[in-house]
């Protein structure tokens, strides 16, 4: 089978260095405080992947971290931005309810439009653009309610799916997004990769109709985070070790590039979680 030749597409993406990261609190199954991390080599590997997106060609904006806020590193939670509206996160978890302002008023600084949610929804972490159907998790962390409201700010399309394993307790720890979206047929052309077994039956067979193409890999014991991945249309940065997801990746055309966080999934989050994409925003 040959494989069709991917589109990168350039991004900008909201980064937080995590020079405050440590584990004090534990609100995923990954957090255990008593396991020792070091900021330092947390900083290192952010770096690397930092420089993997400016490689690639990508905008990468940074946030200043704040004393205090450990998972402020974790920018995917910060909100959902679609063609300039940033619709701000508003966290079920009240030990990072305190970068909630910070995000928004980092927004506005840099010209998005801001909304206020009223809902709890933690951002990109649950809210992932596929074409033009905004893919959206629940169960865990974000409310159902959440997402008409989130309909109704972006006028988009949202489908629900809810998360059943609390490993993956957030939609982008069990999904990925591969494919260009905003370009000419984004929309017919978005596909992804997704772990079936983090997801009830109905919302499975929601992802299966939907996504007849996608990668759909096989629950794995101990649980990974490789799906917490980031592509741009061709480039898949991803974190080793990554079973035969990799494999899959390269048979379908796409780049998959290696890029160790491990020092950051102490904190239940990868690649994809210290990344946060601004679309639009600008004149
Ligand atoms: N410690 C953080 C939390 O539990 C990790 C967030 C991971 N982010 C993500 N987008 N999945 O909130």
């Amino acid at each position: 089978m040959s494989s069709p030749d991917r589109i990168q597409e350039r991004r900008r993406y909201l980064m937080c260095r995590p020079d405050h990261f440590t584990v004090s609190y534990e609100i995923n199954p990954w957090m255990h405080r008593t396991h020792p991390t070091d900021t330092s080599r947390a900083v290192r590997q952010w770096q690397a992947l930092h420089d993997t997106y400016v490689r690639l060609g990508h905008e990468v904006e940074l946030i200043d971290p704040i004393p205090g806020l450990n998972d402020m590193v974790y920018t995917a939670n910060s909100g959902l931005v679609i063609d300039g509206v940033a619709l701000g996160a508003r966290f079920s978890v009240s030990q990072r309810r305190g970068e909630e302002r910070p995000f928004r008023d980092w927004f506005a600084a840099h010209g998005f439009d801001v909304v206020e949610p009223v809902a709890t929804q933690e951002g990109e972490g649950d809210l992932m653009l596929a074409g033009e159907t905004i893919l959206a998790g629940y169960g865990f962390r974000s409310q159902l309610d959440s997402h008409a409201e989130v309909a109704g700010v972006f006028g988009l399309e949202v489908v629900s799916l809810r998360l059943v394993n609390p490993a993956y307790y957030h939609l982008d720890t069990a999904l990925c997004v591969l494919d260009p979206v905003q370009g000419p047929g984004g929309a017919e052309r978005a596909n992804i990769a997704y772990r079936p077994s983090a997801f009830d039956e109905r919302s499975q067979g929601e992802l299966s109709e939907r996504f007849p193409d996608a990668i759909r890999l096989p629950a794995s014991v101990p649980e990974t985070l490789e799906l917490n991945a980031v592509s741009d249309g061709r480039n898949v940065v991803i974190s080793p070790p990554a079973s035969n997801f990799v494999a899959q990746l390269r048979e379908r055309g796409y780049h998959p590039l290696p890029v160790d966080v491990s020092e950051l999934h102490l904190g239940g989050g990868g690649i994809k979680c210290c990344t946060l994409e601004l679309r639009g925003g600008r004149p």
